[in-house]
């Protein structure tokens, strides 16, 4: 991976500056909450109040964290240590927990297991970690995603999503020696690998798989436009996910599934690196989604530097250098366009969008901001190692 140019240096100590001004005030006018998004007015909501069991309710600890590392302020990771002790409401809640237990118990009791060796830490996030592998099925090989809320049949629903969780598994197996949660996050994997990557590296949402013969039933649109079509927030937990694969298993075929994502990402994304909600979106729909462009750039840092642990002969050294590229180029147009740098809002990330078909769009999302600040933090090389 090559080194960033001085004046890329400059900016992100500028942007990481900018942040840290911000998030001060704004972390302030929130003690105590957990934020989704935010009101009419710029400010956030606070979902420990309306559903502590809501899958995004881990990235405002991890966001503190990720703040306390950059300022050492202690108010940071006191709001970290309240949002991890908040979600054991949730963790003694079956009905909430599911495939997303990484997205919450990874930024909260992981991270501060490995910061501190905390015993509580520790159990909360094993416990995360065995329900979720407690999803898997073993006849289809795959982690299975959501619940039956409104009545709808998902035992055989699987999501590209899932990618993202399976740290938790890998992290579960490397502090108890037990094989089996590295085993089942490899099987999800694998099938993952086959089952939702297309030939041309696009990846589908959903796979619905017959819960009992593990037969593949189904590939819905999910939160993308259409059937068959490239939800963009989808492709990004796709290049992220397999790069984080790659990382704790050290498996090529893992950074391989991450690369052909990844490129297939690259060739869509339009020249102003403004994100759409989906790659095949109809093209007079100007409908964006921030989040999407974070997670990518974020994802194609880790990539870039997953490629450069790998390459000793420097083979893939160009494709790094142009992964990291195009990270910087969709974190500087965020950063240009897309975010409310002024105190009077409480979200960085404009222009989010929680699906192509209902009506969340234009909207600021939590884990938008995370992945923002976490990526801005990878170029400076001092983000805490979360997924
Ligand atoms: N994991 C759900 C989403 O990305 O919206």
């Amino acid at each position: 991976m090559r080194k960033l140019t001085s004046k890329e240096e400059q900016w992100v100590t500028d942007t990481l500056r900018k942040i840290g001004d911000k998030m001060e005030v704004v972390t302030k006018r929130n003690l105590g909450a957990i934020p989704y998004t935010t009101d009419e007015n710029g400010r956030f909501d606070d979902k420990s109040k309306t559903d502590i069991c809501w899958w995004t309710n881990g990235f405002w600890g991890g966001e503190m964290w990720q703040l306390y590392k950059l300022t050492g302020n202690e108010m940071y990771k006191e709001e970290a240590v309240k949002v991890e002790e908040m979600l054991d409401e949730n963790l003694m809640n079956i009905e909430g927990l599911d495939h997303d237990n990484g997205f919450k118990w990874l930024p909260t009791s992981v991270c501060r297991y490995k910061l501190y060796n905390n015993k509580e830490s520790y159990n909360r996030a094993l416990l995360a970690a065995t329900n979720m592998a407690g999803r898997f099925n073993i006849v289809g090989n795959f982690i299975r995603a959501w619940n039956n809320w409104d009545n709808v049949d998902r035992r055989g629903f699987a999501i590209i999503d899932c990618m993202m969780n399976l740290p938790l598994l890998y992290w579960a197996s490397s502090v108890t020696t037990d094989p089996r949660f590295e085993m089942i996050a490899r099987a999800h994997a694998d099938t993952a690998g086959k089952a939702f990557v297309r030939e041309d590296g696009s990846v589908n949402h959903i796979v619905i798989f017959d819960p009992d013969t593990g037969k593949i039933v189904g590939k819905p649109g999910g939160q993308g436009y259409k059937e068959g079509s490239s939800w963009t927030r989808g492709q990004s937990w796709g290049i992220y996910g397999y790069a984080l694969s790659y990382k704790y298993t050290g498996e090529k075929k893992y950074l391989d599934i991450s690369m052909r994502i990844a490129d297939y990402v690259m060739s869509e994304i339009p020249d102003s690196y403004l994100v759409p909600i989906d790659y095949r979106q109809p093209a007079d729909v100007d409908l964006e989604d921030s989040t999407a462009a974070a997670i990518t750039a974020s994802g194609l840092i880790e990539l870039s530097k997953a490629l450069e642990r790998y390459d000793e002969a420097g083979t893939f050294g160009e494709k790094a250098d142009k992964y990291l590229e195009c990270a910087i180029n969709l974190l500087k147009t965020l950063d240009e366009k897309r975010i409310s740098w002024g105190t009077d809002t409480d979200n960085l990330l404009n222009n989010c969008a929680v699906d192509y078909n209902g009506d969340g769009h234009n909207m600021s999302i939590i884990y938008g901001d995370y992945y923002f600040i976490e990526a801005m933090m990878k170029l400076e090389g001092s983000a805490l190692e979360i997924f």
